[in-house]
């Protein structure tokens, strides 16, 4: 097409109806995607006069294309001269509001949460609040179900006497025949309560809420948990949180898991909300009943709300009703309880301090550790640095080491992965003495391991431990068994050798990187296989700056660039490139320096 060409005055509204228009789709969502651009062509004014009203009439189209104007017009007051129109944006997206593909409504529905910030009052009379009550209205659930959306946002900025009307119609909604509906005022109503006086939500919320709390359908039931926080919110601890007590525990007994799940998972925003009495005479009981769940779904989700709800009571309490269902969650028949207990357990050793953490709390983590379930075990051992600070290295190391060893040789290799990573952790508190008596040997054998994700981790962790224990510690326990890999017939084992010295390069000393490492490597870059040999390329790479950071420049020129001269010559492709490829960051050095 000639765009040039066309007429001043037609382009490019004219553009766009022909692409509208268009059979492909695709060249439909392009065209509203580009609806800015074509705005700012034309300017404010006949983006006004005849843009809108052309796409108001033209919504007919795929959700695909639908969903990506629902989008535009919520960004398009700007382009309009002003938001003294940005009413004009309204009629489009009312209908889009009302169409049956969900997705597009609830664009269209947040596109006008953003215009309702921007219009004026008198906007907001003559056109936004009719807009609101005619969805609100509408004849399709549709329209009367994104309708329940628009109420908070609008509720802030009307009169009294509006929000009286619109406190009846949202009344209605929350009580209309179709559960889609009553479920949108519900997923809402949290919201508009945190928007409502605290009269108003005595008088009107509460009868709200206690409704689709008994409501027929679950689906309904489940969203009130929100607005009972929200309402409880509202109170201040010495008033009325009577008035929700009793909705409280017939959600939390109710007959669908669904509506005691969601009790469960917002167990301790909820104990917060209504306050510490309530807690005492009735939610530490409650929680007990959810612990006790007969759906595991329902008691994964209040374990995980343990640590959180017994932080909020006081130890006996935990030590004589929480305690005892804790012990029967350790052996849950569920594995998905067990590891949700796995995570928050440890969570429960501030709280109960030392002398209660050793007497109940040890024996309970030795058997998770011992679970069958590899996510149990991996969850435990994950938290260990909280039991940790309660009860020193010390008696941890004691009642969990010989557990913990046994876990360096799990099946599951993330399970091991999960312990090499804590490793540095107990090393530290552990001492060298201690360490090297019970851990090191497993540390070693960890770069043995058939898996290079908990080889690589191995090396990782021995360049951690050279951190804690220093050089002098690593030359005399690891070195010597690195080393001692590199004539290993098995090829892993000297490749291991190569990223183990690589790895520790950066963190050793002068000595032991020329006496020990160089050496080693040069070695290491004759071996047979060519995979080796590259590595080594690598690694000297890396090794090279060190070589000139600690000014062993005779050991560069004398030893290792004679090395990678001959290896550019190597029968392995990958070697010669390597080879180069360390070779140009020596050059790169001697040019540095000069
Ligand atoms: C209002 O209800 C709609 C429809 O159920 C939902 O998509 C939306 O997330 C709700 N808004 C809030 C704030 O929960
Ligand atoms: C407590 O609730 C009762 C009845 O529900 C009501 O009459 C009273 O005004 C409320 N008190 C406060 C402090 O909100
Ligand atoms: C709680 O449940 C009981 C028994 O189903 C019912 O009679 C009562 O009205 C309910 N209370 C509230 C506040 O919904």
């Amino acid at each position: 097409m000639e765009v040039d060409s066309v007429d001043e005055t037609l382009f490019p509204i004219a553009v766009l109806i022909d692409e509208l228009k268009h059979d492909d789709v695709s060249l439909r969502l392009n065209a509203i995607k580009r609806l800015s651009t074509i705005a700012v062509a034309l300017g404010p004014q006949r983006t006004r006069d005849e843009l809108i009203p052309f796409l108001d009439e033209s919504i007919d189209d795929e959700d695909e294309v639908l969903l990506a104007l629902a989008e535009e017009l919520g960004n398009f007051v700007g382009y309009l001269g002003g938001a003294q129109h940005a009413h004009l944006l309204l009629p489009p997206l009312e209908t889009l509001a009302a169409v049956e593909e969900t997705t597009v409504r609830d664009k269209a529905v947040e596109s006008l949460n953003k215009i309702v910030l921007v219009l004026d009052a008198k906007q907001i009379e003559e056109y936004y609040i009719l807009l609101v009550k005619r969805l609100s209205s509408g004849d399709w659930f549709t329209s009367r179900s994104s309708s329940c959306s628009l109420y908070s946002n609008l509720y802030q900025v009307v009169s009294p006497a509006n929000q009286e009307e619109l406190r009846k119609s949202f009344t209605q909604l929350c009580t209309d025949d179709t559960p889609m509906v009553r479920r949108a005022a519900a997923a809402n109503l949290s919201k508009l309560t945190k928007k409502f006086s605290k009269d108003h939500v005595l008088s009107d919320i509460l009868v709200l809420f206690k409704n689709l709390a008994a409501d027929d359908q679950d689906s309904v039931r489940l969203l009130t948990v929100d607005v009972l926080i929200a309402i409880a919110e509202t109170f201040n601890p010495k008033e009325n949180k009577t008035n929700i007590l009793e909705t409280l525990k017939n959600l939390s007994n109710d007959k669908s898991w669904r509506v005691r799940y969601m009790i469960a998972d917002k167990f301790v925003q909820l104990a917060k909300a209504v306050g510490e009495e309530i807690i005492k005479e009735e939610l530490i009981s409650t929680f007990v009943n959810i612990l006790r769940d007969n759906e595991a779904e329902v008691r994964t989700a209040a374990c995980t709300q343990i640590p959180g709800f017994c932080s909020l009571m006081d130890q006996d309490s935990i030590l004589n009703l929480i305690l005892p269902c804790v012990k029967n969650l350790v052996t849950d028949n569920s594995q998905h309880v067990r590891a949700s207990l796995a995570t928050e357990i440890s969570g429960l050793a501030p709280l109960l301090g030392k002398q209660h953490t050793i007497e109940h709390l040890l024996q309970l983590f030795l058997q998770l550790l011992k679970d069958e379930s590899a996510d149990v075990r991996l969850n435990i051992i994950s938290k260990l640095d909280r039991v940790n600070a309660v009860i020193g290295i010390e008696l941890l190391s004691q009642s969990l080491l010989p557990a913990i060893i046994e876990l360096a040789e799990d099946k599951q290799w993330r399970v091991r992965l999960a312990i090499i990573e804590n490793i540095p952790l107990l090393a530290g508190q552990l001492g060298k003495e201690f360490f090297d008596e019970k851990l090191g040997s497993l540390c070693m054998s960890w770069l043995g391991d058939p898996v290079f994700s908990i080889r690589e981790a191995a090396t990782t962790n021995l360049r951690k431990l050279t951190e804690v224990f220093g050089v002098e510690w690593s030359k005399q326990q690891i070195l010597p068994k690195i080393l001692l890999m590199s004539t290993n017939v098995n090829y892993l084992y000297r490749m291991t050798t190569v990223f183990a010295l690589t790895t520790l390069a950066p963190v050793v000393n002068q000595q032991v990187l020329s006496e020990q490492i160089v050496p080693t490597l040069i070695q290491l870059s004759q071996d047979a296989i060519p995979n080796i040999r590259f590595n080594v390329c690598k690694s000297l790479e890396l090794v090279i700056p060190l070589l000139n950071k600690f000014e062993l420049g005779k050991i560069l020129n004398e030893q290792v660039i004679p090395r990678l001269n001959t290896m550019v010559e190597d029968a392995d492709g990958d070697v010669r490139f390597y080879s180069q490829k360390a070779l140009m960051v020596n050059s790169g050095n001697e040019v540095a320096v000069a």
